[in-house]
């Protein structure tokens, strides 16, 4: 019996490592991908006075911010009754396009393309960015430069180039000013051309690694998305849609009412929880979501070349299955956001000033609120770049947090990703001996999924543990907190 381990497994946002048990006759036992750290958010938002929550939940990741930022003014909409005027979810939608052209350019181009542009069994010393700078300069430029326009959306729109404060319950802090709207609009389209450039060098690279797509990580799973109009793409708005593995509808549900159809589970050997399809059950009512689940779920995206990419995608590949497909559907994806940039930058409406619907409603003083069973409830979702995200806050009658539950993107992939690494590793390890080049391919699997493990663990339940020693400055053993 042998223990393999990949730790920690690189080029994805946070830490996590996979291990794969070979017994004596060299075949694969069992494998598991393992998430370590954990984050804890859910519970230090209790306490907090809830217009805050999107001012503290940028801070649970490095890249994820915006999606974060979008998803808590969204719940604090709803506890206080307001709905934001048009422009100001124009804005918001603007300001998430922003995260998804830096985000999705980031991972295909850094993060999970030099495993297709130099080859999974490359020199891992070239196989990342530096390599793809050195041997394909132009793409490399084109990568930064795509990035970079992202973050100019952030920035403008949300105030800051990270951790955006702008959005505010009931819409927007500030709007957005002709200069502005005129800088931003070149930026965008100079985007389509790059990410047009940028598709036409990915595009060969997925019928050159079909055999590795067949291979890597297959798994059939039911998939949800957010989507409206009947149909079409959404990011910032819409119903949560739930498709079978077949692609038949199965729900679709408005974000409130998710705890009827998703429920999570805690397993030993993850930090990071795993949800499900509550009606359904576990494990069947495995999903997944995201870029590949997205384009599974919709039925159109309304703009001009990213709809000619779908068409082209559906054909080939119906409904997918194989998560290194996520990385196609990320492309086209980022052909959406760029598009759509353009779409909301030529609306006239963009640059008005009615953004946002005050509180006017009195809430109850702290005190007044301790002595009452009164609470409020708001629930806020998206799709975030790596899937549908959840911020659902109660809070006390005057307004500060009760609960919070975060359901982000990652975790609801988490099942797929630990079948999809076991189920491959039982097909391409036989022996003790594992090469460098079959580990990166196990590595490849989570990388499709693009996980941010930053995001996704927040499980301080009792189910999982987490046992924090405290020492004093002479190294001796004050106590042991137990999470
Ligand atoms: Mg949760
Ligand atoms: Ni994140």
């Amino acid at each position: 019996m042998k223990n393999i381990e990949i730790a920690p497994i690189s080029r994805i946002e946070g830490h996590g490592k996979i291990t794969v048990q070979v017994d004596d006759s060299g075949n694969v036992s069992d494998a598991h991908f393992h998430v370590m750290e954990i984050r804890g958010f859910e519970k230090f938002l209790e306490g907090a006075a809830v217009e805050e929550a999107p001012r503290i939940t940028p801070r649970i990741c490095g890249v994820c911010q915006t999606s974060h930022h979008i998803a808590s003014a969204k719940a604090t909409d709803q506890v206080f009754g307001l709905e934001p005027p048009e422009t100001a979810k124009k804005l918001r939608e603007l300001l998430l396009l922003g995260q998804y052209i830096m985000s999705h350019s980031l991972h295909f181009y850094f993060l999970a393309g030099p495993d297709l542009v130099m080859g999974p069994e490359s020199d891992p010393a070239m196989r990342n960015v530096v390599g793809i700078l050195k041997t394909n300069p132009d793409l490399g430029m084109m990568a930064i430069k795509t990035r970079k326009i992202g973050q100019q959306i952030t920035a403008t729109v949300g105030g800051k180039p990270i951790s955006p404060v702008t959005a505010v319950p009931g819409g927007m802090s500030r709007g957005l000013t002709s200069d502005q709207q005129a800088d931003l609009l070149g930026k965008a389209k100079e985007a389509i051309g790059l990410v047009e450039k940028g598709i036409e060098v990915a595009k060969p690279l997925f019928t050159k690694y079909a055999e590795a797509i067949e291979l890597l990580g297959p798994i059939e799973t039911h998939f949800g998305a957010l989507n409206k109009n009947g149909g079409d793409i959404s990011f910032y708005d819409g119903n949560m849609k739930v498709i079978d593995p077949s692609g038949n509808p199965v729900h679709e549900f408005a974000p409130e009412d998710y705890l009827n159809y998703i429920e999570e589970k805690v397993q030993p050997w993850s930090y990071m929880k795993f949800p499900y399809l509550k009606q359904i059950g576990y494990p069947d009512g495995n999903y997944r979501v995201g870029p590949m689940a997205r384009l599974n779920v919709i039925d159109n995206i309304p703009t001009e070349k990213a709809a000619e990419l779908f068409a082209e995608y559906k054909e080939n590949f119906g409904l997918a299955q194989n998560p290194l497909l996520y990385h196609y559907a990320r492309l086209i994806e980022l052909m959406y956001s760029a598009e759509r940039t353009v779409q909301l930058l030529e609306d006239e409406t963009i640059t008005g000033t009615d953004i946002r619907q005050p509180i006017t409603e009195q809430l109850m003083s702290r005190d007044e609120a301790k002595e009452s069973s009164e609470t409020r409830r708001g629930v806020g979702m998206i799709e975030a770049t790596r899937g549908t995200l959840i911020h659902d806050f109660e809070t006390d009658a005057a307004g500060f947090i009760n609960r919070a539950n975060l359901i982000v993107s990652t975790g609801q992939n988490n099942l797929a990703i630990d079948i999809g690494v076991r189920e491959t590793a039982k097909k391409l390890i036989h022996g003790e001996e594992v090469s460098e080049g079959l580990k990166n391919q196990l590595e490849m699997i989570v990388r499709a999924y693009d996980v941010c493990l930053s995001c996704a663990t927040h499980a301080i339940d009792g189910s999982s543990p987490l046992e924090v020693d405290i020492y004093d400055s002479e190294g001796k053993l004050l106590k042991k907190h137990l999470l």
